[in-house]
């Protein structure tokens, strides 16, 4: 199948690649001539694993990359819009650059195309999508319009790309319902899970890709309804692990008690300061306000939200609770990003928690394996120090701080952090340690949904309400953790 994909960000451009992986040719367009000259060269603008080998493996072949929307429409048979839809001031989701890029598609409509969104959107835009290709001169009868969302991650995009949970297919008629079951047929017909050369994923527990087949108003609120779901686990699980800690009980064991449930499941459960990204913010708020405009009081979102902000409030606390006073305090941070894996900066707890640190005086010293370039340019060097690696964002600090999941800050050299320290003390907010373990190596260590570990010859530290772990570390005995 001939493919156009327009918008080539993170979602866009890991489509054209795992499109053109599947069998398919592929013109890969962005507005951003830069951009797309360096994807010619060879270079890949994204931090996706397996991306750099795709479109080594296709460029100038089964993918090409082009800043003109008419030429790729004229040469496909299906027409993806993957630009951003970032939030508005008032919230809602902000359509300009969907519908400036169906302003352009309309002219260029000349044989029977199918318009694919794939970007997330509020449900009934297919109808809006509709409207304004018509009124930018496309014939009515040449085209169809579908929903196609996606459910990537960043950071995993292409194997959630190449191995889904499911393919949702939005579709108003048997032309657009046929042309992309084609598409992703090497994915449910499992022809692609035979290739010798097939990117390697194997924990895959399918044979076949799953494709649900409905109607693109449905479509589209799968979308938002997923995405706020997955923000409601986050919300909850933070939420009992407040009333947790309250109590001195340990919210990794609730958790994995909770999650162990099949009708529950144990991903999404990982407490924490709280969700991030360019999309859960953006599509709960966006999901709230569809549902406001639809008449629909959605109070649930309401507190999913005031959950997530108030997470970060919280953290707040833990700190100055460590610490008393932070003014002229230095502050080792570890982690930018929004979650491991990726240099996204968007909408990240953690960069949020360091401009709070910093309005309250504290000198603040960072590490991030990946997220440190994008980040100098909101905070630039001088405003906060960047170091080198872990240990040395530790050198000399009153508290160490980790506010990203990062698998390099779960196996720390402990011994050495404390020979590093100024004092023992490490507020986590992502839970990559127990509190028995790290009271062992000597820290005091702060942490969500847990009693604080102390150790013991620094017992007297203890703050009124603070438990004092007497119980052995129940991750010794090889207890079930939630997995994310
Ligand atoms: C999300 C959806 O998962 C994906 O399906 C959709 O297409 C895009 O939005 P992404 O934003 O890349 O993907 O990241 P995700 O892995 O979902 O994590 C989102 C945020 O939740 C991160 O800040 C992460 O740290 C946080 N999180 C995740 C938790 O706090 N606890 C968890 O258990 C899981």
């Amino acid at each position: 199948m001939r493919i156009a994909v327009i918008g080539s960000g993170y979602v866009g451009l890991v489509s054209a690649a795992c499109f053109a992986e599947i069998g398919h040719e592929v013109i890969s367009v962005d507005n951003d001539g830069a951009k797309v000259e360096a994807l010619e060269r060879g270079e890949t603008p994204i931090h996706e694993h397996f991306l750099p080998e795709l479109l080594k493996r296709h460029r100038g072949d089964r993918l090409r990359f082009s800043t003109s929307v008419s030429h790729a429409v004229e040469e496909s048979e299906v027409v993806f819009i993957t630009v951003g839809t970032p939030q508005s001031e008032t919230g809602e989701a902000d359509l300009s650059f969907v519908e400036a890029v169906a302003r352009e598609i309309g002219p260029a409509i000349h044989g029977a195309k199918v318009i694919v969104e794939k970007s997330t959107v509020p449900v009934r835009t297919a109808e809006s999508l509709c409207r304004t290709l018509l009124l930018s001169g496309a014939k009515q009868g040449t085209f169809s319009v579908a929903s196609n969302p996606e459910f990537l991650r960043e950071g995993t995009a292409v194997t959630d790309f190449l191995f889904p949970d499911r393919i949702v297919v939005g579709a108003d008629d048997e032309l657009s319902a046929s042309l992309l079951t084609d598409i992703y047929r090497p994915l449910t017909s499992g022809a692609y899970y035979k290739r010798e050369d097939a990117i390697p994923y194997f924990s895959y527990p399918h044979s076949q890709a799953r494709i649900i087949l409905t109607d693109s108003k449905s479509a589209e609120l799968i979308k938002h309804a997923s995405n706020a779901f997955l923000a409601m686990k986050i919300s909850f699980v933070n939420a009992v692990a407040n009333i947790a800690e309250s109590v001195g009980a340990d919210i990794e064991q609730i958790a994995a008690g909770i999650g162990s449930d099949s009708r529950i499941g144990p991903k999404f459960l990982h407490a924490g300061i709280g969700y991030g990204g360019s999309c859960f913010p953006k599509d709960v708020q966006a999901f709230h306000l569809v549902a406001k405009h639809c008449n629909y009081d959605f109070g649930l979102l309401t507190e999913v939200m005031r959950i997530n902000s108030d997470q970060r409030r919280r953290f707040m606390k833990k700190v100055r609770t460590a610490l008393w006073t932070l003014r002229g305090k230095r502050l080792g941070v570890l982690g930018l990003a929004f979650k491991g894996g990726t240099d996204d900066i968007r909408e990240s707890p953690a960069i949020a928690i360091i401009e709070a640190l910093l309005n309250e005086g504290a000198e603040v010293r960072v590490y991030d394996p990946v997220a440190m370039p994008k980040t100098k340019a909101v905070l630039p060097e001088g405003d906060i120090a960047y170091a080198s690696d872990p240990y040395d964002a530790a050198i000399g600090c009153d508290a160490l701080l980790i506010v990203t999941e990062w698998k390099e800050f779960a196996d720390l050299d402990l011994e050495r952090l404390r020979t590093l320290v100024k004092h023992p003390i490490v507020i986590d907010g992502r839970n990559l340690y127990s509190p028995q373990s790290m009271a062992a190596a000597g820290f005091i260590y702060h942490s969500i949904g847990r009693a604080t570990g102390i150790p013991e010859d620094m017992s007297s530290v203890a703050t009124d309400g603070e438990a004092k772990l007497r119980i052995p570390d129940p991750r010794s005995a090889q207890a079930a953790t939630a997995s994310v």
